[in-house]
């Protein structure tokens, strides 16, 4: 079986959706059920034997070796983390303490368990850490893409913390020689994203009339991935990755914000007029930039596809279809986690 962390979370719980799609390999899932993390996302697989979901932190080495020795993974998936840039600005201390110690704590609970394995099985073991593109920093528009030997520039408190966690699994495998794989991935989007990010809460405040707000002046570029491609990539590195090696994901989809939220209004203009007749483009304004914000993200995902043989299987104009037409059918989970905590998210964030 595969310990994965952070499952109930966006990606993490496409992943494990995902997984079982493809195997019947159990996972014990480890969430801490953060703001972030939803057991409502996971529902699908309530009394499923294969998933075992834990309520904890990775930064509780009782808890984690616990687990490990209890159920004997194969692997270690990290996605647990704190991953919102812009609560990284309000308040950086989660980020340091979940992103930074609990990676390194994770880290000696798995090496622990890893050096009392038995020799196959520790040859078999890998510890796989999910990262960004955001630890590389920002781009000039004529840049070329990010490379996996880009230098870590990171700006913001998030992609600080998510570089220091990439040092320390580099610095375990090195020195102590844990069977570590990283990726660093571009902007993910799909189902289950919670509505702090750009395009859930396009599309979720688009439907309830509200503003659009997009910071400065929107021509910041992102380059977006359809979550389950990011899924797929994870499984082929998991599989066939070079031990102690990074892989850039990215889907060579870039998009200024503006075009991406522009998308989403014609999109939607087509599966769920407004009421008045008129474009939801009109719902569009500009607010106050984001301290710090990185102009340009683009991946040069060129090493994964050449060495491991992984395309994206989703262009940016399917995947925000499939991904508009989601919320559109699953006004249950929408109602679920824009609720309680995450209006007072909005309120500090947009309030003013
Ligand atoms: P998310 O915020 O949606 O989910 C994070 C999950 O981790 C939540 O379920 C939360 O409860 C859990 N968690 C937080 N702290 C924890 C702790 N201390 N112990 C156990 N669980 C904890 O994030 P996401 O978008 O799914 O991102 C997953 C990973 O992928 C992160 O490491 C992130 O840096 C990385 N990543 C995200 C993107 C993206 O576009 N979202 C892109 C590239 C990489
Ligand atoms: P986000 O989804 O927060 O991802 P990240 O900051 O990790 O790239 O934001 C994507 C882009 O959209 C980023 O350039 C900031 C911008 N953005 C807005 O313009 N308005 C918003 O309300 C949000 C949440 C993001």
């Amino acid at each position: 079986m595969i310990l994965v962390t952070g499952g109930a979370g966006f990606i993490g719980s496409n992943f494990v959706i995902d997984w079982f799609a493809h195997s019947d390999e159990p996972v014990i899932n480890l969430d801490k059920l953060t703001y972030a993390g939803n057991l409502h996302t996971l529902v699908s697989l309530s009394g499923d034997a294969r998933h075992v979901f834990v309520q904890g932190d990775i930064d509780d080495r009782e808890l984690v070796s616990r687990l490990l020795a209890e159920h004997q993974p194969r692997a270690v998936i990290n996605f647990a983390a704190e991953s919102h840039v812009d609560r990284s600005i309000h308040g950086p201390g989660e980020f340091i303490q979940t992103n930074i110690v609990g990676t390194f704590n994770l880290l000696e609970s798995v090496r622990a368990y890893w050096n009392a394995l038995p020799a196959d099985d520790k040859e078999a073991f890998r510890f796989l850490h999910i990262s960004t593109d955001e630890v590389y920093g920002t781009l000039s528009l004529e840049g070329a893409p990010f490379a996996e030997t880009h230098a870590y520039k990171p700006n913001s408190p998030y992609s600080a913390s998510k570089a220091a966690s990439d040092h320390l699994v580099r610095a375990w495998h090195h020195t102590y020689g844990l069977p570590v794989l990283t990726t660093n991935c571009s902007n993910n989007y799909g189902p289950y994203h919670f509505p702090e990010k750009l395009i859930p809460l396009m599309i979720l405040n688009a439907l309830a009339g509200k503003a659009l707000p997009i910071y400065g002046d929107g021509q910041q570029i992102r380059d977006w991935l359809y979550v389950k491609d990011h899924c797929s990539a994870i499984r082929r590195v998991l599989e066939v990755g070079m031990l102690g090696d990074t892989y850039n994901i990215g889907g060579w989809n870039e998009k200024t914000n503006l075009e991406v939220v522009q998308t989403i209004c014609v999109l939607l203009d087509e599966l769920e007029p407004r009421a008045d007749g008129n474009s939801y483009v009109e719902q569009i304004c500009f607010i106050q930039d984001r301290p710090g914000h990185d102009r340009r993200y683009a991946i040069d995902a060129r090493k994964l596809e050449r060495e491991l043989g992984w395309k994206p299987a989703e262009t940016f104009e399917s995947g925000v279809r499939k991904t508009v037409e989601w919320y559109l059918a699953n006004p249950d989970w929408v109602g679920n986690v824009a609720s309680g905590t995450y209006r007072d998210w909005i309120q500090t964030q947009y309030g003013a």
